[in-house]
């Protein structure tokens, strides 16, 4: 089963620099060969502005997120084998 990554795209999220997280997320894919682990693609705002940038994995929701704290999860959640 593929890992499912959604970013909000959300006016808000963008505003606290969800953008750089996106390009951050499309290059660690590439560089790590997970397009056909991954499923990357964005959503529209899920109400948790007051938190965001919001990133869900696998329907887990992770607040707060950037590329500098999103690589930690990305290492942990994807390159467990
Ligand atoms: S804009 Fe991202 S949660 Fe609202």
């Amino acid at each position: 089963m593929k890992t499912e990554i959604v970013i909000c795209l959300g006016s808000s999220c963008f505003s606290r620099g969800s953008k750089k997280t996106v390009q951050f997320i499309k290059d660690y894919i590439k560089e790590n060969q997970l397009e056909d682990k991954v499923y990357f693609h964005g959503n529209h705002c899920s109400g948790n502005c007051a938190n965001g940038p919001i990133v869900k994995i696998n329907d887990k929701e992770y607040e707060n997120v950037s590329p500098d704290n999103i690589v930690f999860l990305l290492d942990s959640i994807l390159k467990k084998d």
